[in-house]
C-alpha cells in the first residue's frame, strides 16, 4: 500500500499508478473530477493535485457502506452484518484537513444519490473514480456520471472484476446492457471505459 503524507491508500501502488496516466491522459479534456467512495481520502487528494486546475468532487458518506444487496453476495453482506455496517467509516474532519492545503476539492458528505448537489449536477466530467463497492453506488454512480462524461473522459471502476466485490460488475452489465464501451484493463480488478 502506498502512503501520502501519512494517509494509507486503500488501493493498491499498480492502481493508483494507473490512475496517474490516465489522469494524464484528460489533462485536455474539459470538465471537473470527482471520487464516489472517498474513505480516507487518499485517492481523492491524489487526483485533485493532479488536476487543480477544476473542481474535484470527493462523495462519501463517511459513515461506511449501505447495506448491500443480493448482488453483492453472502461474502459482503455477512461482513456488513458482523461490523454492523461501520467498516469504512472513517472520521470526516480528518478527510477535511487532510484535504486542507488543496483548494479545488468540494468534500460531499452524505449518501450517494441523495448527496448530489446542483453544482455537481450541472458540471461535466473529464474524470471519475467510482470506487464504492456495492451494486446499487455502482448503479447510481455509472447512471449520473456517465452521461455527464465529456466525450474522451475517463470512468475507472476500482472493484470491476473482484470476487470480494460481485455487485459491481453485475452494476456495470446491466447499465450498459445495450451498448457496451469498450473495457480497459491494466491493473485488475480495475477497469475504465472511455466516454
Ligand atoms: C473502498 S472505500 C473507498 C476507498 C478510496 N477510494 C481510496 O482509494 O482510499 C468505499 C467507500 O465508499 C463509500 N460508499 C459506498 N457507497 C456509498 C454511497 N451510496 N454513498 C456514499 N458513500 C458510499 C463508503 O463509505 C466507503 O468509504
Amino acid at each position: 500500500m502506498a502512503y501520502s503524507n501519512g494517509m494509507k491508500f486503500s488501493i493498491s501502488d499498480d492502481r493508483l499508478d494507473s490512475i496517474g496516466e490516465l489522469l494524464k491522459e484528460t489533462k485536455d479534456i474539459p470538465g471537473d473530477t470527482a471520487e464516489l467512495g472517498v474513505f480516507r481520502g487518499g485517492t481523492s487528494r491524489y487526483i485533485a493535485e493532479r488536476m487543480h486546475d477544476r473542481i474535484h468532487y470527493a462523495i462519501d458518506s463517511f459513515r461506511g457502506l449501505p447495506y448491500p444487496n443480493e448482488k453483492d453476495g453472502k461474502a459482503l453482506r455477512s461482513i456488513w452484518e458482523k461490523r454492523d455496517g461501520k467498516f469504512f467509516s472513517f472520521s470526516p474532519a480528518k478527510v477535511r484537513q487532510y484535504f486542507d492545503p488543496l483548494e479545488n476539492i468540494e468534500i460531499i458528505q452524505g449518501f450517494f444519490p441523495r448527496c448530489i448537489t446542483l453544482g455537481m449536477r450541472a458540471a461535466n466530467y473529464s474524470f471519475v473514480h467510482l470506487d464504492g463497492d456495492i451494486y446499487q453506488t455502482t448503479l447510481d454512480g455509472l447512471k449520473f456520471f456517465w452521461p455527464r462524461m465529456s466525450e474522451g473522459g475517463i470512468i475507472v471502476l476500482d472493484d470491476y472484476d473482484c470476487r470480494r466485490t460481485p455487485g459491481c460488475k453485475i452494476a456495470f452489465d446491466e447499465y450498459f446492457s445495450k451498448d457496451q464501451p469498450q473495457i480497459h484493463k491494466k491493473a485488475l480488478p480495475q477497469v475504465w471505459i472511455v466516454k
